[in-house]
């Protein structure tokens, strides 16, 4: 059976006649989650052990993720019908921990002419005398997206089971006058205030290919004006789908609240890219575009859809699972965006398995033995001694998912691959490789970080897509490290 087995093991195909350390720190546990009924976990090898999932049915983006009276509170999109994308509501559920979740019932569900086709994506902003609100996109009668406001019923009830809507909804909406695109219009984000007072929030839309961040301002929260022009946008880049845009301090790991300006603070505008740039006068000055590429979702959470098609969805009777929530953090620098599971994850640690330093020669594949469980958080970081021989960067690959998929894990090259092969089969018919590779660029060297599915399965239908990123750290400077969420 596909990917049933789960040696974990250490990939290394090349590097002839370079050396260079390995160390390998590694922890397994079998953890039930608090969500998953027993029945459908019986005979589904592929459910996850701690990762966020609902018992059954279609899940996609996480939304509105806040914390309220300690409470940690995880909106997503979901059908409650089935196991494919439809009927999609604000489904809920809550947490002390980030790790175990109490599931409730949908806060957000279809009632009003401007939601009745559904309730899409949308975010939640923590109002003055903590009281929050969730700004969403409603798909009306016309079938046209339009934003609407929903509030917490009784905030005395810890789980905010019940939410009203705003009787004033659709809050923005596409007009003759504003020319927006009815079928381009969605996803709000947490709103933020300026200088003045008035609240902003930017929603994700396009005209023509040039995708942008609309943006608009209010004084109530209630009654929203389209500002002039967008808080960005960019040519080329097609629809803005989940933006995201909130302050991050430098050099500290401490969150700040979603109104802060000044000193010591950058601003992340998300889309499929990531930018940093900083707040001056109310305005959005770009400093850097980073190379980080994300999936749709939130800046903190993220999505991760099923490989599998939606017959084997049906069969499976779910689909769609959450990403480990992280932590975000620009470097001392103030041009990278660090990104790190939250240590909450860490409290799952049992079994520690410790793999002492080796050095790898090329063609290699080491066996991490101790570790038979399909759950894992693997901790691991090479060192690299030599760089004797090295490939050098094409300027014109400037697609790292396009060369992860050009130079997957089975070309050899002079430094790497070198990475780790997680769920493989017996006999490596199946394994994920997740892997670098350095190149030599123009003035430094260039490391490739890939995760390579096409061995993942061996069904010819599954999603095989390859993802890479190039990632910014130097090799003659530090190791690299790689950690390895496996669930
Ligand atoms: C609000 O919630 C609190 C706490 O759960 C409960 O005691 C109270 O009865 C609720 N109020 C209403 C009007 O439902
Ligand atoms: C509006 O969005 C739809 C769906 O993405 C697209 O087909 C159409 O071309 C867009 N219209 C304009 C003017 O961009
Ligand atoms: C945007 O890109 C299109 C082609 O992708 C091009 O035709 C158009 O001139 C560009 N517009 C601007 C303002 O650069
Ligand atoms: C999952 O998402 C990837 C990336 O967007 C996409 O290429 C792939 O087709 C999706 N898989 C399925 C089964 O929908
Ligand atoms: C889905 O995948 C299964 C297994 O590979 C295959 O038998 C089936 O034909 C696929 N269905 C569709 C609609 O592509």
């Amino acid at each position: 059976m596909a990917n049933s087995c789960a040696w974990l093991l250490c990939l290394f195909s090349v590097l002839l006649g370079h050396g260079f350390v390995l160390q390998l720190e590694a922890s397994h546990h079998v953890y039930r989650h608090l969500e998953s009924d027993q029945s459908t976990t019986a005979n589904q090898p592929y459910r996850t052990a701690y990762h966020f999932q609902p018992p059954k049915n279609w899940m996609n983006d996480p939304n509105g993720p806040m914390i309220h009276k300690g409470l940690y509170h995880l909106f997503y999109q979901y059908n409650p019908y089935g196991a494919v994308w439809g009927h999609i509501v604000w489904a809920h559920s809550t947490s002390t921990d980030l790790i175990n979740w109490t599931p409730h019932d949908p806060a957000i569900y279809p009632t009003q002419e401007s939601d009745i086709n559904g309730c899409w994506s949308g975010s939640a902003t923590i109002l003055p005398r903590s009281k929050p609100a969730i700004l969403y996109t409603g798909i009306n009668r016309q079938n046209q997206q339009v934003q609407n406001l929903a509030v917490p019923k009784n905030l005395s009830d810890p789980y905010l089971i019940e939410w009203v809507k705003s009787p004033n909804n659709a809050l923005m909406a596409p007009t003759a006058m504003n020319k927006i695109n009815s079928s381009s219009f969605r996803d709000p984000t947490t709103a933020w205030q300026g200088p003045d007072g008035r609240w902003r929030v930017i929603i994700g839309s396009k005209r023509d290919d040039r995708g942008m961040a609309i943006l608009y301002r209010s004084k109530d929260f209630v009654h929203w004006l389209e500002a002039k022009h967008p808080l960005h946008s960019a040519n080329g880049s097609g629809m803005w789908e989940c933006p995201d845009f909130y302050p991050v301090s430098v050099g500290i790991q401490n969150g700040v609240e979603t109104s802060m300006v000044g000193l010591g603070i950058k601003h992340v505008l998300k889309w499929k890219m990531i930018l940093v740039g900083d707040m001056i006068m109310g305005s959005f000055m770009l400093q850097r575009l980073s190379l980080i590429v994300l999936r749709p979702g939130g800046s903190l959470w993220g999505w991760i859809n099923e490989s599998t098609n939606a017959t084997i969805d049906i069969m499976k009777g779910w689909a769609g699972i959450q990403g480990i929530p992280k932590s975000l953090w620009l470097d001392k620098s103030g041009k990278q965006l660090v990104q790190w599971p939250v240590v909450e994850i860490e409290k799952l640690r049992v079994n520690q398995v410790d793999s002492p330093s080796k050095v790898l020669n090329g063609g290699s594949v080491l066996e991490v033995s101790g570790i038979t469980a399909t759950q894992a958080d693997v901790d691991i970081a090479f060192e690299i001694n030599e760089f004797d021989k090295v490939d050098v960067l094409d300027p014109s690959w400037t697609n790292p998912q396009l060369l992860c998929s050009q130079k997957g894990a089975s070309v050899k090259g002079e430094l790497g691959p070198f990475g780790l092969l997680v769920l493989a089969s017996n006999g490596l018919q199946e394994y994920t490789a997740v892997f670098f590779r350095i190149f030599k660029g123009q003035d430094k060297y260039v490391v490739l970080m890939c995760s390579d599915q096409s061995r993942s399965s061996l069904h010819l239908d599954y999603d095989k897509t390859t993802y890479g990123a190039f990632v910014d750290v130097d090799p003659l400077q530090e190791k690299l490290s790689l950690r390895s969420l496996v669930s």
